[in-house]
């Protein structure tokens, strides 16, 4: 793979990141919850982190990382209907529960790129977040 191809691979994953962000705004914005809101805000930012360090990637290999856009990209399309639709602690989950679920699947493909180590790595470890996340949301939905 060479650089052009690795940069745009990253660059679909940095805009997922963006999509998670707004996502998480909204969903912020529906939650009671102090708590819960504290940790969304968390994960809100370990998605912003994750857009920095691939963007930081990208312009490593010559190329431009997307642009961090004012809405969203379309990427998390289903979860953001939903997040339209539901109001309250529990809809704000759910919704970032479908969110996360394609974050996660896309994370976890992302690893077997067989990308250079150095970027592997950061890779795997925004997986770890994302696997955090997802592990949360499922808690706080089935308790
Ligand atoms: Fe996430």
């Amino acid at each position: 793979m060479d650089n052009k191809e690795i940069a745009k691979k990253l660059s679909s994953l940095a805009q997922l990141d963006i999509d998670a962000v707004h996502a998480y705004k909204e969903a912020i914005e529906k939650v009671e919850d102090l708590q819960i809101r504290e940790n969304l805000t968390r994960y809100r930012e370990d998605h912003e982190r994750h857009f920095s360090e691939l963007s930081a990637e990208i312009r490593r290999l010559g190329e431009t990382p997307p642009e961090f856009s004012p809405d969203f990209k379309g990427y998390l399309i289903q979860g953001f209907t939903s997040l339209r639709s539901m109001t309250g602690t529990e809809g704000a989950l759910k919704a970032m529960h479908t969110n996360e679920k394609l974050t996660n699947k896309t994370y976890k493909e992302a690893g077997s790129w067989n990308l250079p180590t150095d970027i592997q790595t950061i890779i795997d470890q925004a997986y770890e977040d994302e696997r955090h996340h997802l592990e949360y949301i499922e808690m706080k939905l089935n308790k």
